[in-house]
C-alpha cells in the first residue's frame, strides 16, 4: 500500500465516478478521495498528511487554481495536477506556462488518459513522500543538535566548576594539615586525660576522614580535568592505570545504583599499550555508564546487579569485554544501536552519541567494538572491545 491519499475535485458527478473506477484500476494500492465540494478538499489539506489533488481548472463559480492556492498555503505536503476540457487552456502557451509556475505537476486535457494520470500520480507521490521524510528526519536531527549543544554547554559549565571546587579545597586541605599539626603540639603541652582523649577519640580521626575525603574529591576532579583536556596525544599507558581512571569516573554512577563492580584483568594483558588514553578511557567509560543504565530500565534478574570488566590480551591486542546482566537488548535496538543520535533514553539521560563515536575513536585506533546477547545460565549484555597494543591510526 502507497502511503498518502489522492484527491479528485471536479464539478461534474459523472466525471467523478468514471474517475473513481479508472483510479480503482490502475492505483488499486492508494487512497482515494473524489468530491465536488471545494471545503472537503481544503479539510483534506488541513491534515497535513501528503495529498496530490487532481483539481478541474474551471470549476463552476470557483476557479480550481484559487482553491489550489488557498490549499497550498494551508499545507506543504500537496501537489497538484490540473485537469480541463477547455481547449482555450490546453492551447494557451501563457496559460499554460503560468498554471506549471504556481508549481502544478501537470496541465491535462479532457478526455483523460487514466492511466497516464495514474502513473503521474504514483511517481509525484513517491517523490513527496521521499521529501516529507527528509523533512521529518531534518527536524529530528536537529532537535538532536540542539539537545547535544545543551549538553556541550554543560560540559563547559562543570569544567568551571572543577575550577571553582578546586581553590578552596586547596586551603580546606590546608587548613586541616594545620589543624593536625596544631593537635600534634597540644598534645605535647597537656597531660589532662580528659583533653587527650578527646583529641585521640574525635578530633584527630575525624581530621583524618576529611583528609580522606578531600583526596578522594581531589581524584576525581583530576580525573575530570584530565578527560576534559582536549589535546590527547599517542603515549605509552599502563593499562592498570587506565581501568583504575575508568573506575574513578564511573564511582558515583555505580555507587549509586547499588551495582556489584568486578574488574578482571588476565595475566595475558600486556601491561603497555600505546594510545590516546583520555579516549580510551571515554569508550570504556561510555559503556560502562551505559550498563549502569541498563539496570535502571527493567527489574533484574534475581535483584543482584553485576557488571564485569574482564581485560585479557594477546601479542598484539587487548581485549576488553564490559558485561552486566540487566536486560537483553532487543532486535531493533541491536540493529541501531551504534548509530549517532539512537537512544532510547529520556532527553536529561541520553544523547545517543556514546556508542557511536566509541566506534568511530576505536576505528581511528585500529580497533573494533560489537555487542551480544549472552544467553547463558545466567544471561547478560557484553560489549566487546579490542584494542591493538601499537596506536596504528
Ligand atoms: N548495556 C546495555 N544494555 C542495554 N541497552 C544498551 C546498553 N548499552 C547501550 N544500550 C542501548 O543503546 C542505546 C545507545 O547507547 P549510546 O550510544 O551510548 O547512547 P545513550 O546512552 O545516550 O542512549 C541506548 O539508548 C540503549 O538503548
Ligand atoms: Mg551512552
Amino acid at each position: 500500500m502507497l502511503k498518502g491519499t489522492y484527491c479528485v475535485l471536479d464539478d461534474e458527478q459523472d466525471f467523478l465516478t468514471v474517475a473513481a473506477g479508472e483510479f480503482k484500476k490502475f492505483l488499486p494500492d492508494m487512497k482515494g478521495v473524489f468530491t465536488t465540494d471545494p471545503d472537503e478538499a481544503i479539510t483534506l489539506a488541513r491534515k497535513d498528511k501528503p495529498v496530490i489533488f487532481i483539481i478541474d481548472i474551471v470549476l463552476g463559480g470557483k476557479k480550481g487554481m484559487e482553491i489550489y492556492q488557498r490549499i497550498s498555503a494551508i499545507s506543504k505536503k500537496v501537489r497538484v495536477i490540473f485537469i480541463t476540457g477547455d481547449e482555450n487552456f490546453i492551447n494557451n502557451d501563457d496559460i499554460r506556462n503560468q498554471i506549471l509556475l504556481e508549481g502544478s505537476i501537470d496541465l491535462m486535457q479532457k478526455p483523460i488518459k487514466w492511466h497516464e494520470l495514474a502513473i503521474k500520480v504514483k511517481n509525484n507521490m513517491q517523490l513527496l513522500l521521499y521529501q516529507c521524510n527528509l523533512e521529518d528526519i531534518i527536524a529530528e536531527r536537529t532537535q538532536q543538535l540542539i539537545h547535544a549543544d545543551r549538553l556541550a554547554t554543560v560540559g563547559t559549565m562543570v569544567s568551571s566548576i572543577i575550577h571553582e571546587i578546586s581553590s578552596p579545597l586547596t586551603f580546606i586541605k590546608a587548613n586541616q594539615e594545620m589543624c593536625k599539626y596544631a593537635v600534634g603540639n597540644a598534645k605535647k603541652v597537656t597531660e589532662n586525660k580528659e583533653v587527650l582523649s578527646i583529641f585521640d577519640r574525635l578530633i584527630i580521626p575525624s581530621v583524618d576522614e576529611s583528609m580522606k575525603g578531600v583526596e578522594r574529591i581531589e581524584e576525581l576532579l583530576n580525573s575530570f580535568r584530565r578527560f576534559y583536556k582536549r589535546d590527547d596525544l599517542v603515549s605509552e599507558v599502563d593499562f592498570t592505570e587506565l581501568i583504575a581512571e575508568v573506575k574513578n569516573l564511573t564511582y558515583y554512577n555505580i555507587k549509586r545504583s547499588n551495582i556489584n563492580f568486578i574488574i578482571e584483568v588476565a595475566k595475558s594483558t600486556p601491561k603497555k599499550i600505546t594510545c590516546k588514553k583520555q579516549e580510551l578511557i571515554q569508550v570504556i567509560t561510555n559503556v560502562v555508564n551505559n550498563a549502569v543504565d541498563a539496570f535502571e530500565e527493567k527489574a533484574v534478574f534475581n535483584g543482584e546487579k553485576e557488571l564485569k570488566i574482564v581485560v585479557s590480551g594477546s601479542d598484539s591486542t587487548v581485549n576488553i569485554v564490559v558485561s552486566n546482566n540487566g536486560p537483553e537488548i532487543p532486535q531493533y535496538v541491536m540493529e541501531r544501536i551504534f548509530e549517532p543520535f539512537f537512544t532510547t533514553k529520556t532527553a536529561e539521560k541520553g544523547t545517543g552519541l556514546g556508542l557511536a563515536i566509541s566506534r568511530q575513536i576505536l576505528k581511528f585506533m585500529g580497533g573494533t567494538i560489537y555487542v551480544e546477547n549472552k544467553s547463558k545460565k545466567h544471561p547478560t549484555v557484553d560489549f566487546i572491545i579490542t584494542i591493538p597494543i601499537n596506536y596504528n591510526a
